[in-house]
C-alpha cells in the first residue's frame, strides 16, 4: 500500500495516497453525500491511445498553461467499470442512508458510469448534462464535443423533507482557463450547483479531488469536507486552495 499523507484545517480533511486504501479506513454510515470527478481514462478508441498520458488526451499542444499530469487515466473500459464499483462500494458503506451522489463522467463513459454507480449500491435518478458552451474548440465534420455529464443517484431514498430544495437539472458554464487548477478542473460554479442538494451540516467527500473544486464549493456553502488525491502535486495545489478558502469563509463569517 501506498503511503498516506493526512492535512487537516477546520473541518476541512485531506489525504494523498490511492483513494481505495483510504476510503477503506473511514467510519462507516458516517458521511452525507458523495460529490466526485474521477478519471475517466476516456479519449482513446484503442488500448494505444488510452495509454498516453493525460496532457496528450486532454490538452491540446498550443495550450499555454501546461498541467501536471494525473493518474487514473489508462484502464480500458470493463476494467475501469470494474474498479469504479470498488470505490463507488465503499463510498455507499461510508454514507448514511439518504446522501446523494454525483458523479462526472464524458460521452464514452456515461454507460459505464451508470452501471457502476448501481454496482456500488446506489440508485441511479438522472444526469445533468453540463454544456461547456461553445467555447470548446469545435471539430471540422463533426458535432463539437461540448457536453459533460453528471450522473446522480441515492443510497436509498433521498432526503426529501429533510432538504425540500428544487434545483436546476441542466447546466450551461464555460471553463475558464484563468480559474483552472488541474488539467481537466470543474468550474467552482458548476460544484456550487451540486452542492445544493446536501442538507446543511451533512460532510461531503471527493475521492478525487484533484486541485479541490468540490472543496471550494462545500467549504462556501458551510459543509464539512474530505478530499483524497493520489498525485502529490494536485494534493498541494489543493492544500492551498481549501486552506486559503477555509481561512476565507471564517474571515466571511
Ligand atoms: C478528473 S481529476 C479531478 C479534477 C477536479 N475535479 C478539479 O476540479 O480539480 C481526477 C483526479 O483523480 C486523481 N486520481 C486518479 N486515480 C486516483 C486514485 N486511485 N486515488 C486518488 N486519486 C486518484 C487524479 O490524479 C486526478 O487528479
Amino acid at each position: 500500500m501506498t503511503d498516506i499523507k493526512r492535512f487537516a484545517v477546520g473541518n476541512v480533511v485531506l489525504y494523498q495516497g490511492d483513494s481505495l486504501a483510504i476510503l477503506e479506513k473511514l467510519q462507516s454510515n458516517s458521511l452525507g453525500a458523495v460529490i466526485t470527478d474521477p478519471p475517466y481514462a476516456s479519449s482513446g478508441t484503442s488500448s494505444l491511445t488510452n495509454a498516453q498520458v493525460p496532457s496528450k488526451k486532454y490538452q491540446n499542444n498550443d495550450v499555454k498553461n501546461k498541467f501536471p499530469e494525473f493518474m487514473g487515466e489508462n484502464r480500458d473500459q470493463r476494467s475501469f467499470a470494474f474498479w469504479a464499483s470498488l470505490w463507488v462500494s465503499q463510498c455507499y458503506r461510508l454514507v448514511k442512508t439518504g446522501s446523494p451522489i454525483c458523479v462526472f463522467s464524458d460521452w464514452r463513459q456515461l454507460p459505464a458510469t451508470t452501471d457502476y454507480i448501481q454496482a456500488g449500491g446506489f440508485s441511479f435518478n438522472g444526469i445533468i448534462p453540463w454544456d461547456k458552451t461553445e467555447s470548446v474548440r469545435p471539430a471540422k465534420g463533426k458535432f463539437r464535443c461540448q457536453a459533460e455529464y453528471i450522473a446522480w443517484g441515492f443510497k436509498g431514498k433521498c432526503y426529501g423533507d429533510r432538504h425540500p430544495v428544487y434545483l436546476k437539472g441542466a447546466l450551461r458554464e464555460r471553463v475558464n482557463p484563468r480559474e483552472k487548477l488541474h488539467m481537466t478542473g470543474k468550474p467552482v460554479a458548476v460544484m456550487d450547483h451540486l452542492v445544493q442538494v446536501v442538507p446543511p451540516g451533512e460532510t461531503i467527500i471527493d475521492p478525487f479531488m484533484g486541485s479541490g473544486s468540490t472543496g471550494v464549493a462545500a467549504i462556501k456553502a458551510g459543509h464539512p469536507f474530505i478530499g483524497i488525491e493520489a498525485s502529490p502535486e494536485y494534493f498541494e495545489i489543493a492544500k492551498k486552495r481549501l486552506r486559503a478558502t477555509y481561512r476565507d469563509s471564517i474571515r466571511k463569517a
